[in-house]
């Protein structure tokens, strides 16, 4: 415990409910040296939560009391679970520290959002205690095999304004994309996520560029794609966008037969693969009909490494539900048909294979 931590809690409290010894000070005379055998005997150093202080510490290198020094001796093995204040959060520096440390091994897992202990709601809250321990385990028993690999993600639906009240989009909530962005963060990659408007809660540890429409999701990720390794690109685009969009609302007795007229959005995915060298890319088609065989005929037309179809079935696969029905196909026209399973599991498994297409 630090000074800080004690400020809260008191170190009799915590030692008589977890029957365990507390630490607090770096200078104890005895056999071990304690910063060291501390770290050295146990597999994980989790910080939770982890203040903003001593986010900045770690990634300063600043060891002066027995937390900060202890976490300077392995970092790989650190986990941290970062709790405050919203514009703490978000605030650039601390942002960068975390990726900073994400590029040194070190994980993360991401606060919640809601209620503030300062009162305000926002991001920033410790998470829910089975929300926290499912994502240990999910770090713990991650590979690191993307280690510091730069991976662009886009997730999200796009969407296309008719005027600033209306827009044509479609049901992605951003699930599948943002668990790809973890799965690759506790891989051990350096992840940019570019997201069309997300209904669910964004990564922590990653650099997302927010976007809206498709042009605008076209510009972030061709700027993106130079220097990455592998792009994983989930986002379901709108096809087509308003020819041209109304500056003010539109009247409903202005135009009583409206028709809206459409132009095509450009491919953003068959852009990336007509520049791609050698960057592993991975695209994805939600299918009703014949998953697999448009599946290799996308993968092909669109110069890409990796498929991943997934069937839309209302409640099990597709838009807006936790799990999905995938195949994952590459080049040679292989595939793994993958049961019906936890769209954060489908992310691991899709990450792992992306990991092995690098070569080794
Ligand atoms: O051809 P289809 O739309 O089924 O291909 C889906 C894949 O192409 C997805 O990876 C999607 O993100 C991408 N896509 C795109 N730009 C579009 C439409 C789809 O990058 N305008």
């Amino acid at each position: 415990m630090t000074e800080h931590a004690q400020q809260f809690v008191g170190k009799c409290t915590f030692e008589t409910l977890t029957r365990r010894p507390v630490y607090t000070d770096l200078f104890v005379p005895g056999e071990k040296i304690l910063h060291i055998s501390l770290v050295r005997e146990c597999d994980w150093v989790v910080i939770a939560p982890a203040t903003a202080n001593i986010i900045g510490k770690m990634a300063a290198g600043i060891g002066d009391d027995l937390l900060s020094t202890l976490l300077l001796v392995d970092l790989p093995k650190v986990i941290v679970t970062p709790a405050m204040n919203t514009g703490m959060w978000e605030n650039p520096i601390v942002q960068e520290n975390l990726c900073k440390l994400g590029e040194l091994g070190v994980g993360l897992i991401a606060p919640g959002t809601g209620l503030l202990a300062c009162g305000e709601r926002g991001t920033g809250r410790f998470p829910e205690t089975e929300e926290f321990l499912e994502a240990l385990f999910y770090l713990r028993y991650s590979p690191r095999n993307l280690a510091g690999k730069r991976i662009l993600i886009s997730a999200g639906p796009s969407r296309e304004w008719i005027d600033p009240v209306r827009f044509l989009s479609n049901p992605a909530t951003g699930l599948m994309g943002c668990a790809l962005a973890s799965a690759a963060r506790a891989r051990g990659a350096v992840v940019t996520l570019v997201a069309g408007p997300l209904a669910v809660r964004g990564p922590g540890g990653v650099t997302v560029i927010p976007v809206e429409t498709a042009l605008e999701m076209e510009e972030a990720m061709q700027k993106e794609f130079e220097p990455c390794d592998g792009c994983i690109m989930n986002a379901a685009v709108s096809d087509f966008r308003p020819t041209s969009s109304f500056a003010t609302k539109l009247k409903k007795e202005q135009y009583p037969d409206f028709n809206l007229s459409l132009v095509p959005n450009p491919d953003i995915l068959f852009g990336l693969g007509q520049r791609k060298r050698n960057q592993v890319l991975v695209g994805f088609c939600a299918e009703t009909d014949n998953p697999l065989t448009e599946a290799k005929r996308k993968l092909a037309k669109k110069n890409l490494d990796l498929m991943v179809a997934n069937t839309v079935v209302k409640g099990e696969s597709g838009f807006a539900v936790s799990t999905n029905k995938a195949w994952i196909v590459n080049r040679k026209g292989e595939s793994i048909d993958c049961p019906i399973m936890d769209k954060v599991e489908l992310a691991g498994l899709i990450c792992d294979t992306v990991a092995s297409l690098f070569p080794q």
